[in-house]
């Protein structure tokens, strides 16, 4: 397996998440079923501590993007570890609270806030709020002001630079619905200062997901600190800068760097300067630390192509689907195996849900057969958070591995639970009695 899966490994011929084989994980949670490495999300977060301790006059604050994944136990393992979190929605906000995030350390990010929501945070106590309006910005002044507090605040300036990423996942164009242009920028923060129930804490960018070359992060975060500086002239000082998320995992065979590469110009930039750093990482912290099991339920050798349908489909994975997206898939027994007297064809994996879209991944060169399970691979993040109850199928179940053992971290969706919000009409009965009324 490649370097970007040091956790899943296979041993006697059969893949492993850390010391569980999938056979047993299968057998015992069933398919499909996202299953998550707890060294793997370890690794990633203490990389990214080791990469920023000492690099700066304050420690960093690694603010987990939510968004990513939201297991309760994902963000338990994150807080546990120190991180505070990045978050775009009150339900974001519920999860991580639950998970026992200590609110002092989110961040509330996201272009429609709603007065609900406003007011859930500010009671929380959340550190900061990125603000990418100035209709959000009198709006939580005035939330604020009702509730006797003073907000904490921060704008999320767009630099507009291009990420150079799939456009549906970069952000910070002028084009782009996010954040505040840079013009806009210095009379928003004087408006803020002017507004009584707020408190300007720091400035905030986020340019697009999936970025695997550092230089746009780096003139994004020149340009910042150009701001930053400007605002300083003014009497605005900022206590801190959040450079976002944004950086780039293996799939397949990209040149990713190493996140040491990858900050160093940008830590090179903060070096000696006084506001604390934020960063919002998301797939680079989940991503390569969990992948979806999934068993093969029906081959169909057709002329042009061959299928193989899975019990996992796009309602689970919807990332090849929407963009897509390459998600490497292997079988959980290996090619090697001695029983395996199988032909490698090129296959189809699709889901069998009714879209021709439904599918996993395309021209996958593999030995298979029916009853076969399958790894796809790299799907820890934007996975389970992104999935839907499409076609009434629940969702996955998820199961996060430590060492030896392993835990259920999300029971399989019931079926009834589909509906269970749903109600039948009145009876004809009962609309009559009504009627009569
Ligand atoms: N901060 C903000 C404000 C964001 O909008 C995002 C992601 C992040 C942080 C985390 O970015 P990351 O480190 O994960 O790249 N569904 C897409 C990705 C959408 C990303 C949206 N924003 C996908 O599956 O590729």
């Amino acid at each position: 397996m490649s370097q970007a899966h040091p956790f899943f490994i296979y041993r006697n011929d059969i893949m492993h998440v850390e010391a569980v084989s999938l056979t047993e994980i299968a057998a015992t949670y069933g398919t499909p079923c996202y299953v998550y490495s707890h060294a793997a999300l370890t690794a990633a977060y203490d990389n990214y501590r080791r990469v920023l301790q000492g690099a700066l006059n304050q420690a960093a604050l690694i603010c987990y993007a939510v968004k990513a994944n939201s297991n309760l136990a994902i963000l338990n393992l994150f807080a546990r570890l120190g991180a505070g979190f990045d978050i775009v929605s009150g339900g974001e906000l519920s999860r991580v609270l639950a998970a026992g995030g200590d609110p002092a350390k989110i961040v509330f990010s996201g272009v429609g806030k709603s007065s609900a929501e406003i007011t859930q945070a500010l009671q929380a106590g959340i550190h900061c709020f990125n603000v990418e309006s100035a209709s959000e910005l009198e709006r939580i002044d005035r939330i604020a002001g009702q509730l006797g507090l003073k907000a904490p605040i921060s704008l999320r300036v767009n630099p507009d630079v291009d990420p150079k990423t799939h456009p549906y996942i970069s952000t910070g164009l002028k084009s782009n619905k996010f954040g505040v242009s840079f013009e806009e920028a210095l009379p928003l923060y004087r408006r803020a200062r002017q507004l009584p129930h707020l408190s300007i804490r720091g400035i905030d960018c986020h340019i697009g997901s999936q970025l695997l070359d550092p230089s746009p992060a780096t003139e994004a975060a020149e340009k910042i600190l150009g701001l930053v500086d400007m605002l300083a002239a003014e009497g605005i000082v900022l206590e801190h800068i959040d450079l976002g998320g944004g950086m780039g995992i293996r799939y397949r065979d990209e040149d990713v760097p190493s996140v040491d590469d990858y900050l160093a110009p940008i830590l090179a930039l903060l070096k000696g300067r006084r506001e604390k750093l934020i960063i919002e990482p998301g797939r680079s912290l989940v991503g390569n630390a969990g992948l979806l099991l999934s068993r093969v339920e029906i081959t169909k050798q057709g002329s042009e192509k061959n299928f193989a349908v899975v019990d996992a489909a796009m309602n689970d994975l919807m990332r090849p689907a929407l963009y897509d997206a390459w998600h490497d898939i292997v079988p959980v027994h290996s090619h090697s195996a001695p029983s395996k007297n199988v032909d490698t064809l090129v296959w189809e994996i699709v889901g069998p849900i009714c879209e021709t879209g439904d599918f996993l991944g395309r021209q996958r060169p593999l030995a298979l057969q029916e009853n076969d399970l399958l790894a796809i691979l790299s799907a820890g993040a934007y996975g389970m958070t992104m999935s839907s109850n499409y076609n009434s199928r629940p969702r996955a179940a998820e199961v996060m591995v430590d060492g030896h053992r392993s835990h259920l971290i999300r029971q399989r969706e019931q079926i009834s639970a589909l509906y269970a919000g749903e109600s039948l009409l009145p009876s004809a009965e009962a609309e009559a009695k009504d009627a009569a009324q």
